[in-house]
């Protein structure tokens, strides 16, 4: 019961009191403090995101799942007999915020978890406090393995970048593509940890990184780094970038004469990908966490809420946006309390949820082991290529 909402206030003392008189009842919710001995009626959830900025589309998205979650969970009367009451601050896409943000949301929002980041180097900011606070926190899609390092209080419902580097390389090599050329965004914690991971998979099947070129996120002009890469000749190139700097990426390497595909990680899901690179990135090939074309009815009923709602699909973000915060409520639910300690080990004891990016379980290192897929880009459109199991 938020403390705020006197009529609230007054039927739950009405609940209490059924004999007081209305002029007694009036008096006594004007005196807040004395209501709010009643009224723990609300658990307050962080939860920290980009909603505007370089990335935005990512944290719009998981913004729009996580709320989802919340107003569904809510709907069918909270948890432990309670509400959640998400608190969603905007970190601007900028580094510095996240550390900022979480400290607000520990110290003076009294949150019990924390959710977010997508971008790995945001929840790299964030985790460390987190971790200090003893407060658990849960990001949905930050994919560098230092992620989870920071400590036992934090946690992933994705899967890991050693993972989907393997992914990707196996796809390359089946393709029969031998020579790999790689453009990375230097300023970023998950593009310089799924070069790693790609290359050294790549390597140990064989193939050969034939060049090797560094941008840094913002940077608009790729063509010196496109010309070095397309003199080097490769089958394909291999952009472990966000979506924004991979759509530029995209159009300037075929204005260059660039042909081969381009090829991605999840990085590259975001809204306005396929409205600047128009028809560059058709046959380029990328992983991902989710399909929406999923034909399962878990998938279908989420896509149908989702798009009732907001009017548009879920993408990536949403999905595990979702999934972040209905894991957090059956954590909750399961340890019977809001307390940390408790809580904590009963988010690092998520067995086989269902959720809508596929059945999650948290291994002893806090992280998911989940399947990936494989999309292709033809006609203005993500299809679905296969699914790829760990
Ligand atoms: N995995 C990316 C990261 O760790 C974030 C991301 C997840 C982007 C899902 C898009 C979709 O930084």
């Amino acid at each position: 019961m938020p403390v705020n909402d006197p009529s609230q206030a007054s039927a739950k003392f009405m609940s209490f009191f059924p004999s007081l008189s209305a002029s007694v009842l009036v008096s006594a919710v004007m005196f807040l403090p004395l209501a709010s001995a009643f009224s723990s009626g609300e658990i307050p959830v962080g939860e920290f995101t980009s909603l505007t900025g370089g990335s935005a589309s990512f944290g719009q998205s998981s913004h729009k799942g996580t709320a989802l979650a919340v107003e569904e969970i809510n709907a069918a009367g909270g948890v432990l007999g309670k509400k959640i009451r998400l608190i969603t601050e905007d970190d601007q896409s900028q580094a510095g915020q996240p550390a900022t943000i979480v400290r607000k949301l520990i110290s003076q929002d009294h949150v019990v978890a924390i959710l977010g980041e997508v971008a790995s180097s945001k929840t790299l900011e964030a985790a460390p406090i987190c971790q200090q606070n003893q407060i658990p926190m849960i990001t949905p899609a930050s994919t560098n393995p230092k992620v989870t390092e920071v400590g036992d209080h934090v946690f992933r419902i994705c899967f890991i970048d050693p993972f989907q580097g393997t992914v990707i390389s196996k796809f390359a090599r089946a393709r029969g593509w031998n020579r790999i050329a790689i453009l990375t965004d230097a300023k970023q914690d998950y593009s310089v940890g799924l070069t790693e991971c790609f290359t050294r998979d790549f390597v140990a099947r064989g193939g050969e990184i034939v060049r090797e070129q560094k941008y840094s996120s913002g940077d608009k002009d790729f063509k010196a780094q496109l010309t070095s890469i397309k003199a080097a000749q490769p089958d394909a190139i291999f952009v472990p970038g966000y979506y924004g700097e991979v759509s530029l990426i995209a159009k300037q390497a075929r204005l260059l004469g660039i042909k081969v595909p381009l090829l991605g990680g999840d990085g590259w899901v975001g809204d306005s990908l396929l409205k600047v690179a128009g028809k560059s990135l058709d046959g380029c090939f990328f992983s991902a966490h989710f399909s929406a074309s999923d034909k399962s009815e878990r998938v279908q009923n989420f896509v149908a809420k989702y798009q009732a709602k907001y009017g548009v699909p879920p993408d990536d973000m949403s999905a595990l946006g979702y999934d972040s915060a209905m894991i957090l409520a059956d954590a909750i639910r399961r340890a019977g309390t809001t307390e940390a300690a408790p809580l904590r080990d009963a988010i690092a004891a998520t067995k086989d949820f269902s959720g809508v990016t596929g059945l999650i379980t948290l291994d002893e290192k806090r992280n998911a082991s989940k399947p990936a897929v494989i999309l292709t880009i033809e006609n203005g459109g993500f299809h679905f290529v296969e699914t790829v199991t760990p």
